[in-house]
């Protein structure tokens, strides 16, 4: 995978996304041992972030140092890109001083206009479309709790056309998975996304359904996901008509009740559960009287079910260290990693 980019699932293969989950496996046993794992000492890597973040800009920081590497964090203020200097000029200067590049941002465009011209490997920490360096970490959760990804069912339940619900589904079709979009039919992702991903799962013995009932949708999976229901960058006027739209979807304890009895919770974070956050207070004052469900700032998922013990939220935001790990270091370098 040296020199590759990481931009979407789509370009990779299902055993080099299984080479990446056990790449990390091997990471997190030598961090979790205390063993040095500075490969790529010397190398350097810029981190572009147009949107705001804490796992995927500290994941990618603290795997950059203990892979012996230096990084810059250019934020949504302090550098030239994209006001007075263009996506395809910024990636060819950082091309020439760094050896690798994250980029998170609003515009799938300008992640694949990066990856174009920089020169060095590109790797997408978001952007409106899709979020693959999640993904992996999702997959690295799932692999840990049941021992393998195939023939896993995960249901996506909320916005399932933003980048987590068109992510998800590329992954789990490419992996042998069952997957469903679970939601108003408004917020399924687009036809063609549905299609290339319906076409992974033919060749992968995994399979795509969309589902506008909730408890079809959710009976006996494995995993239930959610994620926010309006993403960074959509506008504050959304909010009325996505509540409108998705607080029936809530993940709560009966639709927890619904899944697998041995199911798990999964959210890419961060979420709204409680009123402990400016925007779920505001939300709860807002809207708490006209929608009861979202009362107490609780919107995609409930309280009770993001702490109860079947919630592997904490477990997923850990493994975005080692699978982010992973990805720098098989596109950087062709070191192997054996396990003793
Ligand atoms: N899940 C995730 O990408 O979180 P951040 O926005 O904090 O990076
Ligand atoms: N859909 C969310 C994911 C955050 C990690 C967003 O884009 O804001």
């Amino acid at each position: 995978m040296k020199n590759r980019h990481f931009v979407t699932l789509l370009d990779y293969e299902q055993e080099e996304i299984q080479e990446l989950l056990n790449l990390s496996k091997r990471l997190k046993k030598l961090k979790r041992k205390g063993e040095r794992h500075a490969f790529l000492q010397g190398r350097n890597v810029a981190l572009l972030f147009q949107k705001d973040s804490t796992r995927t800009r500290c994941a990618f920081e603290v795997a950059a140092y203990d892979l012996g590497m230096g990084a810059t964090y250019l934020g949504p203020s302090g550098s030239q890109m994209g006001k007075k200097e263009s996506i395809k000029d910024t990636a060819r200067v950082l091309g020439r001083m760094y050896d690798g590049i994250q980029f998170r941002g609003h515009r799938h465009e300008d992640v694949e206009g990066l990856a174009e011209h920089a020169g060095v490997p590109v790797w997408n920490g978001l952007t409106d479309r899709f979020h693959p360096t999640q993904v992996l970490a999702d997959f690295l959760t799932i692999e840990e709790t049941f021992g393998s990804l195939k023939g896993r069912t995960l249901a996506y339940v909320g916005d399932a056309r933003n980048n987590m619900g068109n992510s998800l589904m590329v992954g789990a079709a490419r992996m042998g998975m069952h997957f469903r979009s679970v939601a108003p039919r408004t917020l399924w992702p687009e036809d063609d996304l549905i299609k290339q991903a319906r076409q992974l799962a033919e060749s992968s013995g995994g399979s795509v359904e969309l589902h506008e009932d909730k408890w079809q949708g959710t009976r006996d999976a494995d995993v239930i996901y959610t994620d926010v229901w309006v993403s960074m960058g959509e506008p504050e006027e959304v909010w009325r008509e996505r509540i409108s739209a998705l607080s029936e979807y809530q993940v709560d304890s009966e639709l927890m009740a619904n899944a697998s009895s041995d199911a798990i919770f999964m959210h890419c974070l961060p979420s709204f559960h409680g009123k402990d956050t400016d925007v779920g207070a505001q939300i709860a004052s807002l809207f708490g009287e006209e929608y009861p469900r979202v009362k107490d700032g609780e919107m995609e998922v409930t309280d009770a079910v993001i702490e109860s013990p079947c919630s592997k939220v904490f477990e997923e935001a850990e493994n975005r260290l080692h699978t982010i790990k992973a990805v720098m270091l098989a596109t950087m370098s062709d070191k192997r990693i054996e396990d003793e």
